[in-house]
């Protein structure tokens, strides 16, 4: 079933104090004003979840995510988070395969395959994340590189598996930068994917896969990104640290 999403990714953002106030305005306002079919995804910093969660009322239609897990079971892996350490806290999606985390980190497909194998075992949601750079955009096969993304960290699953996956296109060229890709150029890419998930898993499946849009998307560009066939909703950076415009956000997805 094509689920309507509006993520939003902290990154490392936000102290204790600031955190619990966020999440507690966006509760406030979400219970208050959506009305509609939309899943509202708060992706802080880790060591933030287990807190946070208690400021989010069963009945507010509203998930934790992760911003990464590591892609082994358990082990001498200082510093990272388990799958099920994540989902014992009750965390639901995790992203996956950010871009800056593919530059800063230097994940790779393969390893993110693993890491979508794990996240799926523990029942979670994979939020995975593909685009590509300013240069590929201008010089070459960018749309084939993208596919490429899909190809290799997903298309080992079957076709259960994969409903399970939610992808999120971000144009590395639209994160941060106030260059937010045009709603044409994102449901073009967004139409790419759907086409190349349905050449794997057929049209059922490709259809019912939620795709979400991320790179500058804010309060003035979401109603046009999300009024195109293919964008099921957004991956909000910078605009998900202030509770007034990521709800903004929400609304236009509703
Ligand atoms: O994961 C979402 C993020 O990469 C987009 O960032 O600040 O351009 O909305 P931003």
């Amino acid at each position: 079933m094509r689920k309507k999403i509006v993520a939003g990714n902290w990154k490392m953002n936000k102290n204790l104090d600031e955190a619990k106030a966020l999440v507690s305005e966006v509760v406030n306002m979400v219970r208050d004003e959506i009305t509609g079919e939309v899943d509202v995804v708060l992706c802080p910093p880790a060591v933030y979840l287990t807190t946070l969660r208690q400021y989010i009322p069963t009945e507010v239609r509203m998930a934790l995510g992760a911003q990464n897990c590591h892609e082994k079971e358990s082990g001498a892996y200082t510093g990272e988070v388990s799958a099920l350490m994540l989902k014992s806290i009750g965390v639901q999606y995790v992203i996956l395969g950010h871009s800056e985390r593919r530059q800063h980190f230097g994940e790779t497909n393969a390893q993110l395959a693993e890491k979508v194998n794990r996240v799926l075992e523990y029942f979670m949601y994979p939020i995975f994340c593909c685009g590509e750079s300013l240069d590929q955009r201008e010089n070459g096969d960018y749309v084939g590189f993208v596919k490429s993304q899909l190809t290799e960290s997903l298309f080992h699953l079957s076709p259960e598996q994969f409903s399970k996956v939610v992808i999120a296109y971000e144009p590395i060229w639209a994160i941060g930068t106030g260059l937010t890709a045009s709603a044409g150029q994102a449901q073009d890419m967004h139409f790419e994917l759907r086409q190349h998930i349905a050449s794997k898993y057929g049209d059922e499946i490709a259809q019912d896969t939620t795709i979400l849009y991320g790179g500058s998307a804010n309060e003035k560009n979401a109603a046009d990104l999300f009024a195109q066939p293919d964008v099921d909703g957004g991956l909000i950076g910078g605009a998900s640290l202030k509770s007034r415009e990521f709800t903004n956000i929400v609304k236009a997805r509703q």
